[in-house]
């Protein structure tokens, strides 16, 4: 029964200003194909394939059975705070206590307390593009002014750092560092890393570091802004165990920061969420201190589906792709099929039953470009590179 409506809706204004990820619109596009009774290849959105290590799913059966059913603190369950810190202290090669940890709901919170606590209207933030959307979407949403660094294939999709000086301003408030990259997969060297931490020597302005893709890095090592002990007031490293742990349903990830930053975004967490689910936060223990064969298991397999995919897309007409270093993207050139990225995602869905996305869905920098997640398994990888270079074959 439809209910009657006598009222207009009336959004604030500032709902207009929200974006949001295409990849989310593409599935569901995709799915209503599939109930028409098409098959697809999904190759559109960025989760593992792989199920929960067994270990981990087994801690958080454990603590259910043993009442982590309750509230807990804002920031994290201290044992958990405890965990990043020293787990990012290693892996950062620095120290790291407790209270400079909060534990949230996914990376992406990370991302919006990060713009709430920082950005008042007309500050300036300097984000990837192509980049996450939801950098885009919600420097809009806070009224900031987004400033996009657009990174080129020729770099291998590294930011420039002579341009970042070049955009930098009296307004610059923040900047969003991500690497490795969704969705060029690009990486950054421990060189342009040294460069940025150079050029904010003496400047008060903020960085976040998106490192949610740090563990999967193919070639060569991570390198962090975090690491410079120097700059330790500035940053904020967000990670988490969406993508590490194939743990994208649980919502779980963590921001390191100055303490007095981290009790706002604690405050942020206690108006929003309350504090993250509990049971789900001993899981996290058990990912951090347990056994990490699985995580080089699915390392080791992203990067042959990696191999197998860079392969084939440059053989077939039109398509000339870069081996990404790390992350699970797949990021091809498509300007030699003389089409727009769009109108091209559009018809590998529609008329050979593959889902990626357009570049566009990036940012404007993103034209000329597709994503394909290589988070799906080899068959269905090579089943929709057969569909992409039969429908090449056809209409190229
Ligand atoms: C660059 C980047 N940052 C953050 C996130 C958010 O991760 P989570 O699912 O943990 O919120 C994603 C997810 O796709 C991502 O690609």
């Amino acid at each position: 029964m439809s209910k009657a409506i006598h009222t207009e809706l009336r959004l604030a204004q500032r709902m207009s200003r929200l974006g949001t990820e295409t990849a989310f619109e593409v599935l569901a596009k995709a799915r209503a194909l599939e109930a028409k009774g098409r098959d697809i290849v999904h190759l559109e959105i960025g989760e593992p394939d792989f199920d929960t290590p067994a270990n981990i799913v087994e801690a958080a059966v454990d603590a259910l059975h043993h009442g982590y059913t309750h509230y807990g603190p804002s920031a994290g369950m201290p044992e958990l705070r405890k965990a990043i810190a020293d787990d990012v202290a290693a892996s950062r090669r620095t120290s790291v206590t407790p209270e400079e940890v909060v534990v949230v709901p996914g990376g992406k919170p990370i991302i919006f307390y990060t713009m709430l606590s920082l950005i008042d209207e007309g500050d300036e933030v300097i984000y990837p593009n192509p980049g996450f959307p939801i950098y885009e979407s919600m420097i809009q949403f806070l009224g900031g002014k987004a400033v996009p660094i657009q990174l080129r294939e020729e770099r291998d999709f590294r930011l420039d750092t002579a341009e970042l000086k070049r955009l930098i301003t009296d307004r610059t408030k923040l900047i969003i560092l991500n690497s490795p990259q969704n969705p060029t997969g690009g990486v950054m060297t421990r060189e342009d890393i040294a460069e940025i931490a150079r050029m904010l020597e003496g400047r008060d302005i903020m960085v976040l570091s998106d490192e949610i893709y740090s563990r999967l890095i193919f070639e060569g090592e991570h390198h962090s802004l975090f690491s410079y002990d120097d700059l330790r007031d500035r940053i904020i490293l967000l990670d988490g165990f969406s993508k590490t742990y194939a743990m994208t349903g649980w919502r779980m990830g963590y921001g390191v920061m100055r303490p007095e930053l981290a009790q706002q975004m604690a405050r942020l967490m206690t108006n929003s969420n309350s504090c993250t689910a509990s049971f789900t936060q001993r899981a996290g223990i058990e990912a951090i201190q347990g056994p990490q064969d699985s995580v080089d298991a699915m390392n080791a397999e992203f990067k042959r589906r990696r191999d197998y995919f860079a392969e084939r897309i440059n053989s077939i007409k039109g398509f000339s792709c870069k081996v990404p270093k790390g992350a699970f993207y797949m990021f091809p050139n498509i300007t030699g099929t003389g089409w727009k990225s769009k109108p091209l995602a559009d018809a590998l869905l529609e008329d050979a039953g593959v889902a990626a996305l357009s570049g566009t869905s990036f940012g404007a920098f993103g034209e000329g470009y597709l994503r394909f997640s290589i988070a799906n398994s080899l068959d269905n990888i090579r089943k929709a590179l057969d569909r992409v270079e039969e429908w090449a074959k056809k209409n190229l």
